[in-house]
């Protein structure tokens, strides 16, 4: 039976708890379709962080680099200093495993859970690939005069040919693999930051290469109005690092909010971090309230990924089934309790295997 080694960092606030819920399903589905996950726990986050005085312990991210997939909950906590734990533990993993795409599907699996009149599950299904180790995160930032009127703050952008190259070419992959609308759009403000001409002419030369695939183009500031007024131009697109952080919020919104939009850090052939996209929701915490719904597509992303299609597909199908017929009513906080939905899907991930 094929096995695959997970890491699994539960994290802050609500992350173990809706942590809790996407292994449960994750276990349900290898149990139904004939695969081993086998688990390690760790308990990195900020209360690790506040006991040990370490964040992400060396020996601990050389053992993650030989796992095949890692997932998280959510990270975040307001005793300590802002981004402090995020920059430890996700941002750690994205450059240091060198993940070099974060992949965020926005599709609407019901109606009712768009905010847009008149938008349907056949509007609204688009993958985003953010890059993701470069552009504004690169760390290039620095201050001079610090706390003097004459302060000067900075931060570069930093673009390479690879780093630009290798996430256009996942797009086009993706566009081809997906086999919808076989289309890449290029979300960019190259027309104001010029640096990013090198986004330009490196999405023209692999346009180029893949003449099967149609292409578009569109200014961060319109894309988020299209994405709002058209959802339905949209196939895949493709964006730098900080754009792809915002119009993705932008995206969960169009699909129901952040308790149900799911992501993936990925190197493809290499282990990579898949998470739902919301944060840990310190003030929701220990209640078991939260949504565990972007969790568990997480699972079903990190699934999808080590190879295992069905088991991926029957968990996004029991969701869509479970929002359809209403037993799901809604992913935002207090609308179920959390272990209610985790008990649910993993039923309807048994009916949905039975039924294939
Ligand atoms: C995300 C988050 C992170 C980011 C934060 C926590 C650093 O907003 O994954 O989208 O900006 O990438
Ligand atoms: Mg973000």
């Amino acid at each position: 039976m094929t096995e695959y080694s997970i890491g699994v960092i539960g994290g802050d606030g609500i992350g173990p708890e809706v942590t809790a819920e996407a292994m449960k399903v994750v276990d349900a589905a290898a149990d139904v379709f004939g695969f081993s996950v086998r688990r390690t726990e760790y308990p990195f986050g900020t209360d690790y962080y506040l006991d040990h005085g370490e964040i992400f312990p060396d020996d601990a991210f050389e053992e993650v680099k030989g796992l095949n997939a890692v997932y998280l909950g959510a990270i975040g906590d307001p005793r300590v200093t802002v981004g402090m734990i995020e920059y430890g533990i996700i941002a750690r993993m994205r450059f240091d495993l060198d993940l070099y795409v974060n992949l965020r599907p926005i599709k609407l699996y019901d109606e009712r859970l768009c905010p847009l009149k008149g938008k349907s599950p056949d509007d609204i299904d688009m993958a985003i690939v953010r890059e993701n180790t470069e552009g504004a995160y690169a760390g290039m930032h620095g201050f001079c005069h610090k706390g003097q009127p004459l302060e000067v703050a900075t931060q570069t952008m930093v673009y390479t040919r690879e780093g630009v190259e290798r996430a256009i070419r996942f797009a086009f992959n993706l566009a081809r693999e997906r086999n919808k609308k076989k289309q890449v759009t290029l979300i960019d403000k190259a027309n104001a930051v010029r640096a990013q001409d090198i986004w330009t002419r490196t999405f023209a030369e692999v346009a180029a290469e893949n003449p099967d695939i149609k292409t578009d183009h569109a200014y961060v500031d319109a894309a988020c109005m299209w994405m709002i007024k058209n959802p339905e131009w949209f196939d895949v697109a493709v964006t730098p690092n900080l754009f792809g952080d915002i119009v993705t919020d932008l995206g969960a919104m169009l699909q129901g909010g952040m308790g149900i939009a799911a992501s993936g850090n990925i190197h493809p052939g290499r282990v990579s971090l898949f998470e739902p996209i919301h944060g840990s929701a310190p003030k929701h915490a220990g209640k078991g309230i939260a949504s565990p719904v972007a969790a568990i597509l997480a699972g079903s992303m990190m699934l999808d990924y080590l190879g295992q299609k069905k088991a991926a597909a029957a968990i996004e199908q029991s969701i869509i089934d479970l929002l359809k017929s209403g037993r799901i009513k809604g992913v935002n906080t207090g609308d179920h309790g959390t272990s209610e939905v985790g008990d649910m899907v993993v039923a309807e991930v048994k009916s949905v295997a039975a039924q294939v």
